[in-house]
């Protein structure tokens, strides 16, 4: 065993993780093992927070899906996830093209969010666990928690669209417990698995829309969550104006975009940061703060996968009725 893995094998013994020690323990002996490395840094670098959270994490899962053998299950999930990112990857990298950005979104639908061997085998899943074990996402999660959720000025309603796994917006609700949730999504896998994550954290207070956000008229929120969507839509203008149609005058939104990253559903192509937070300029936010994480193995790279991740709020909110 590496001596990496042995400190953090003892920093998991003495925090009492068995979720999280279970996990890296499957993991190392997968094909996979060289996922378990940014996971055993983040334990060496971040310490019991990192720890701790980690464990919670884990904990929502197996209590959302007792049927669901821990830790095989989110392992499979994981490096599926993984692997069909790599994939997407190397094709990008050759092509300079995401290999879904002519498609309609019938056919991202068929290909992705209707099709239960990729929602409910991996994708959910997957890219729930991604939130503690990227290190680029863990630094989104410290991000998302500081600024829009412990900033967020109050209100009474919640919004996310394209909810996924719900773990946005659960994250929100330990501190903003009363508020009324809605959540959107255009597939019914996401649907039925945030459901379940809400109900097993004993939120009742949710209602769940199978639609497409471009499509489908939203009530006014004070709060927005839209985290890697933007990407997801062939028209990002157009999402950006309904969620400041959705947005109350002083609401705040969260939204993240995905740059230079590629994956199976991803249709729309941003090259950097500033082109990304210029757009949202442009539909009339103002960006009260913002993070662009690249992932830590790839900044040598010339355009390496990032993510943004932005508050916003109503540039000009006397104009909002
Ligand atoms: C990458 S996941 C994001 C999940 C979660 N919000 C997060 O930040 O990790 C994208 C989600 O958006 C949903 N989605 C994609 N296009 C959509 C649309 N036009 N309307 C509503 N939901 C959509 C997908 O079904 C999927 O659940």
């Amino acid at each position: 065993m590496s001596q990496e893995a042995l400190s953090s094998d003892s920093s998991l013994a003495s925090e009492s993780a068995p979720l999280l020690t279970d996990f890296l323990g499957a993991l190392r002996s997968s094909f996979f093992s060289f996922l378990a490395k940014p996971i055993d840094e983040l334990i060496a670098n971040e310490g019991r927070d990192y720890t701790r959270a980690a464990e919670r994490h884990l904990e929502r899962l197996k209590t959302a899906f007792p049927g669901k053998p821990l830790p095989n299950a989110a392992v499979e999930a994981y490096t599926r996830f993984n692997q069909e990112i790599l994939r997407e990857e190397l094709e990008f990298k050759k092509t300079g093209r995401y290999a879904m950005d002519e498609a309609t979104l019938a056919e991202v639908c068929e290909k992705v969010y209707d099709n239960a061997e990729v929602m409910e085998a991996y994708y959910l899943e997957g890219l729930y666990l991604t939130y503690y074990f990227w290190p680029h996402h863990y630094e989104l999660v410290q991000y998302y928690t500081a600024q829009f959720v412990d900033q967020f000025p109050g209100g009474e309603t919640l919004t996310e669209w394209g909810v996924g796994h719900g773990f946005l917006s659960l994250l929100f609700l330990e501190k903003w417990k009363d508020m009324k949730v809605s959540a959107y999504d255009i597939s019914r896998h996401s649907i039925a698995y945030s459901e379940q994550m809400f109900t097993s954290a004993g939120i009742s207070n949710a209602t769940f829309h199978l639609a497409d956000i471009l499509e489908q008229p939203c009530p006014k929120t004070d709060a927005l969550i839209c985290g890697e969507l933007l990407e997801h839509v062939p028209d990002p203008n157009l999402l950006l104006q309904r969620a400041a149609a959705a947005l109350a005058p002083e609401g705040r939104m969260f939204m993240t975009a995905a740059i230079n990253a590629a994956q199976e559903d991803h249709v729309t192509l941003f090259r950097s940061d500033t082109e990304v937070l210029d757009l949202m300029r442009e539909e009339g936010f103002e960006v009260e703060s913002s993070l662009t994480i690249t992932h830590p193995n790839r900044v040598e790279e010339e355009a390496p996968p990032q993510v943004v991740a932005c508050v916003l709020k109503h540039a000009h909110p006397e104009n909002i009725h």
